[in-house]
């Protein structure tokens, strides 16, 4: 397994994305980052080569502080409770990492704040005075997610200061009409506050040189063009501070309550795990981040690329003793079913679930996410694909041939290789041609092409089962007893380098057929690329090596999907109700029949109507969300429910006198509720 091809390093860096620890792991995480760079380090390693393999929670940032207080608990709480469940799973699916930090340790926050630091005394920030919402009630400034409003496109109630769900607008907080805290529900106020940016601007011709004009050839497509593209755009300063009261404080004077921005700390995650490695083994962490002669390569999905090819690397630039990522292998995204991974809807294969429902299989997974990569494109994964490539490609491709070869070689000689005899040119073309694979699939592993790499393991394979079937050792027995020695030797050649070969990709399968055929991967590394396995040398009693997956164990995980998708469409469990009021709460709400008598688009909206209802007293102007759900002129003449006594508000300069009640379905369409008999305008709901 060698690359004749590249520079020569004298140790690498793997970094895998850091986790958030604000959910369990899925296939998505897996196929995208964590099976392909525990792939190459173990590739690295078997090649003898010094690496570090690093991972860790990714522990800050606002969304483990939202799900704290939703589920009443303090954010650390939050952490350890995920960085666990991580750190275990991925363990036992074989992710061999050599470290599993965290950020919430004290060795992280002191190696991210001592980054801050070195780059403040080097000036390499720029400070910024500007107005942001605060929350007054509980003395604090809001993240964009803690405030709520109404969005002024599409007049969505629930709309969060940095997107409208509804619409999907961007907005930032100050766009929001009526804007609320989350946290007390007070109309926040604007206070000025401090902060300190990253003026990437600066860094463009050196991020020009390093990846447009170096990076051309070797960094993927999708990677390369995302970085010219935000290249091209310019770079603007970006914030790598926040007010917060969870992530690394900031080391300067009077900065009391504010914290380094997640995406600042994350990344700088990968430095303090690699000190904490160093540190419990007796190594030098600085070498691996520090010297010339190491080579570091990021492994990460695509909505990390920004961070780990331009922002990171400026700031390991700006800090001056750091070496710049020689790739970031980053993959596109994996689907499930046809449909995108969604944690909150629970569209997800969990890794966890997997280890308990399928014990002793992670091969069987590492196999499928490998063979199915999102390498160049987003990809699928499909259970019954899961169930294919075990039942006809690991277990009769594979496991067939290995199982075959082993029995006979117990059958015939006792569990000892037999000798090469007088071989034919076959015998030794296919001999030859064991020796090419090595090198093929090195050469792939190194330029990521990890489902190539793995395609031709199991061309080797391929070849074995076609070897044997072809030379039917069986029939040979009693008439040509030597070709019969030829053939089994020539077979457990095979054997003995797909136990090699497989290492990276099923290390647990790997294990086990090494142990079958009593070698080691150090033999491999002694002996060479083939032969080590001498006439004489006697082999273990063979075991199955993979099992057939059943229909109704697939069923089973199908049908569970399904019913995850039921209670999506039919919105089960998953709005959850509002906290309980009291009836005094309730009674409080004005709520009256009335008829629409006119109605008119809002001119320059999507989604706003202008309705003039009467309510039996008088008539009201009312500006509502539905002019994508009903034309104007189905609408008048129709019986409503009207909310009265909702404060009145200015919307795109018109006076809205109260709301409609209308019901959403599935589909996120509005509906009407139109009462069953006609009754008169300003009729009392109770
Ligand atoms: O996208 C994510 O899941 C981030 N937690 C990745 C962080 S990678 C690194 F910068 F730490
Ligand atoms: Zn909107």
């Amino acid at each position: 397994m060698t690359n004749k091809n590249t520079r020569k390093y004298k140790r690498h860096t793997v970094t895998a994305a850091l986790p958030y620890a604000n959910g369990p792991i899925h296939i998505g995480h897996l196929a995208g980052v964590y099976v392909p760079a525990d792939i190459y380090t173990r590739y690295l390693r078997m090649k003898g080569e010094d690496v570090v393999f690093i991972c860790g929670s990714d522990e800050h940032g606002v969304p483990i502080t939202i799900k704290a207080r939703q589920e009443g608990i303090t954010p650390q709480q939050v952490v350890d409770k995920y960085h666990t469940l991580i750190k275990d799973s991925f363990r036992e699916f074989g992710i061999s990492f050599d470290v599993y930090s965290r950020t919430s340790a004290p060795i992280h926050h002191e190696t991210a704040a001592g980054i801050f630091k070195t780059l403040s005394d080097k000036n390499a920030f720029i400070e910024k005075e500007t107005e942001q919402y605060y929350d007054e009630e509980n003395r604090q400034f809001l993240a964009d997610r803690y405030i709520t409003g109404t969005c002024p496109h599409c007049g969505y109630e629930k709309a969060y200061g940095d997107q409208c769900e509804n619409c999907g607008t961007s907005l930032s907080p100050t766009d929001l009409i009526n804007p609320k805290s989350t946290l007390s529900g007070n109309k926040p106020v604007m206070k000025k506050t401090r902060h300190w940016y990253l003026p990437l601007g600066n860094y463009e011709k050196m991020l020009r040189h390093w990846i447009l004009d170096s990076h051309k050839e070797d960094w993927k497509p999708n990677v390369y063009g995302q970085c010219k593209s935000w290249i091209d755009q310019g770079l603007q300063p970006r914030a790598v501070t926040r007010d917060l009261d969870w992530g690394v404080k900031l080391p300067l004077e009077n900065t009391e309550g504010k914290v380094l921005y997640v995406w600042f700390d994350a990344p700088i995650g990968y430095i303090s795990a690699t000190r904490e490695w160093a540190m419990k083994t007796g190594n030098d962490w600085k070498k691996y981040w520090q010297d010339p002669d190491s080579k570091l390569v990021h492994f990460i999905g695509k909505d990390n690329i920004v961070f780990h090819c331009i922002i990171f690397p400026v700031m390991l630039h700006a800090e001056g003793s750091y070496i710049l990522p020689d790739n970031v292998p980053a993959n596109e995204f994996l689907n499930l079913e046809g449909d995108k991974i969604s944690t909150s809807r629970n569209w997800a294969v969990w890794l966890h679930s997997f280890l308990e429902d399928f014990p002793g299989k992670q091969d069987v997974l590492r196999y499928v996410l490998c063979a199915a990569a999102p390498e160049t494109k987003d990809n699928d994964f499909t259970w019954k694909d899961l169930q294919a490539r075990n039942n006809n490609e690991l277990l009769a491709v594979l496991g067939n041939f290995v199982n075959r070869t082993l029995v006979l070689t117990h059958k015939y000689y006792d569990g000892k290789v037999p000798e090469i005899i007088d071989p034919a040119d076959a015998d030794l073309k296919t001999l030859e041609s064991i020796k090419d694979f090595p090198s093929v699939i090195g050469d792939n592993i190194e330029k990521y092409r990890f489902r190539e790499a793995l395609s031709q393991m199991m061309n080797l394979a391929r070849l074995g089962n076609r070897y044997l079937t072809e030379n039917e050792p069986w029939k040979l027995i009693r008439e040509e007893p030597e070709k019969v020695k030829t053939i089994i030797n020539v077979s457990l050649q095979i054997c003995a380098s797909l136990a090699v070969l497989s290492t990276p990709f099923l290390p647990f399968t790997a294990q086990k057929l090494q142990s079958m055929l009593n070698i080691s991967v150090k033999d491999w590394q002694d002996g060479g690329d083939t032969n080590f396995l001498p006439p004489g040398h006697t082999i273990n009693k063979p075991e199955l090596l993979f099992e057939k997956i059943e229909d109704a164990q697939i069923q089973l995980q199908v049908d569970r999907l399904l019913q995850t998708r039921q209670d999506n469409n039919t919105g089960n469990d998953h709005v959850p109700y509002k906290e309980a009021i009291d009836f005094d709460d309730f009674s409080k709400l004005d709520i009256r029949i009335a008829t629409v008598r006119n109605a008119e688009k809002v001119p320059k909206t999507k989604k706003l109507m202008k309705l003039i209802i009467d309510a039996g007293s008088g008539e009201f102007t009312i500006v509502s969300g539905i002019a994508e759900h009903y034309q104007p002129e189905t609408i008048t003449g129709r019986k409503v429910l009207w909310l009265a006594n909702l404060k009145p508000r200015k919307i795109k300069g018109i006076e809205s006198h109260g709301m409609l009640l209308m019901a959403e379905n599935n589909e996120g369409k509005l509906v009407f509720l139109t009462p069953e008999k006609d009754i008169e305008d300003g009729s009392i709901v109770c």
